[in-house]
């Protein structure tokens, strides 16, 4: 088989069918439908092509007609969605002869960005919010090099400086304002057509910073334009109830969630994720932290997927949407799940159940599996 580029790429046979067994990465393979020139120039860790998963547990659980699909994007290379746009953000760094870059980040941009820069040999300085990041996302930040700086607010103060601060230093902005991220994130609705071999009737996700439901909705349009679908998904957004700027149609100070990772009150692509709800006919809603809690052990214990808190906002609002009797029969609905549960590994803990301690001793173990196991 030959990829898009022109090279050929290695085969594996699964399933009687023919695959490629070493994934390129989403540039290589959709090097027609984005914008890098210079195939030398190419920074990849081999992203994308994440599995698209049915959720039939869940569909049941919630009494379903629909079609459930999750996207796990936490099995890109850093652990979460960022990989696809910071692959193509650093290699159009690297081929306009950039030697840093910088982002503001709630953690996943920062852990990306770090880990992309060190494999181009870049420096890579990262703003975070002072301790309103997950310790996943700031080791992997710390451990790929970055400059890691803390900054005294939140993720939209950062952002601000970090503007301030390129527009003084030949610093490279990776945040979703550079255009080649969101080029490189609508690769994720490539893959999903590609996988359905149609668009999904409804695309729900968590919105933040709004870059990413921006990126989406190109990539469907695109897809749309070249004859690969025939129709287009409605977008559904959901922030969390304490950061919904975008719902309640105003900047918000001081946003507070759980769900760390979209505590934004002042998304950048905002306007254009008001454009692809509306062009899309879609929604952008909210979800309460305890909603968000509940879909993400849902998942964990329903599907066995373990997905960060703010990524299972997508899932709480099919959840809500559901109740409130939305859905057709039969439609087919993806999730993304943007990132990684393990980024996040001290929420699980506190909405887990202790673990049991016993002494070491035969008698007493098999108390507990008497018990358990009811003879
Ligand atoms: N889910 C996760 C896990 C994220 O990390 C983010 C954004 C989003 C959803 C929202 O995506 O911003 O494109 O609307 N994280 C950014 C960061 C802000 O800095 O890592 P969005």
């Amino acid at each position: 088989m030959k990829a898009k580029s022109g090279k050929t790429v290695p085969q594996v046979r699964i399933a009687g069918r023919q695959v490629p067994s070493n994934w390129p990465g989403v540039i290589r393979y959709y090097w027609d439908l984005l914008p890098v020139k210079k195939q030398e120039c190419v920074v990849t860790l081999h992203e994308g092509n994440t599995p698209l998963i049915r959720c039939r547990n869940l569909e049941r659980k919630i009494n379903a007609e629909f079609q459930l699909y999750a996207k796990l994007e936490g099995l890109n290379p850093t652990c979460s969605f960022k990989d696809r746009g910071m692959t193509v953000a650093i290699t159009k760094a690297v081929e306009e002869g950039s030697r840093a870059v910088i982002c503001a980040s709630t953690g996943n941009t920062s852990a990306s960005a770090a880990a992309y820069a060190a494999r181009a040999g870049m420096r890579a300085y990262v703003l975070v919010p002072q301790g309103n990041i997950s310790l996943g996302k700031l080791s992997q930040a710390m451990i790929h090099g970055a400059k890691v700086i803390e900054v005294e607010g939140n993720f939209d103060t950062a952002l601000r400086l970090v503007k301030e601060i390129t527009a003084r230093f030949a610093i490279t902005l990776v945040n979703s304002i550079n255009p080649y991220r969101i080029e490189g994130q609508k690769t994720a609705a490539f893959e999903i057509c590609d996988l359905l071999g149609r668009a999904p009737d409804y695309h729900f996700l968590p919105v933040g910073n709004a870059g990413n439901i921006t990126a989406y909705w190109k990539g469907y349009r695109e897809y749309l334009e070249i004859g690969r679908i025939t129709s287009l998904p409605k977008m559904m957004g959901f922030q969390a109830a304490g950061a919904a700027p975008i719902v309640l149609e105003r900047v918000i100070e001081q946003p507070e969630t759980i769900a760390s990772a979209i505590r934004i009150g002042n998304p950048a692509s905002w306007q254009a994720a008001l454009a692809a709800r509306d062009e899309s006919k879609g929604a952008i809603d909210m979800v309460s932290d305890d909603e968000i809690l509940a879909a993400y052990k849902l998942l964990a214990d329903s599907e066995g997927i373990l997905a960060e808190p703010a990524s299972a906002a997508s899932v709480a609002g099919v959840i809500k949407k559901q109740r409130e009797g939305f859905f057709g029969k039969g439609e087919v609905l993806v999730c993304t799940l943007t990132g990684h549960g393990l980024k996040d590994p001290d929420i699980a803990i506190r909405h887990s159940p202790k673990p049991v301690r016993l002494a070491a001793d035969l008698r007493l173990v098999e108390d507990f599996f008497k018990q358990e196991e009811g003879r």
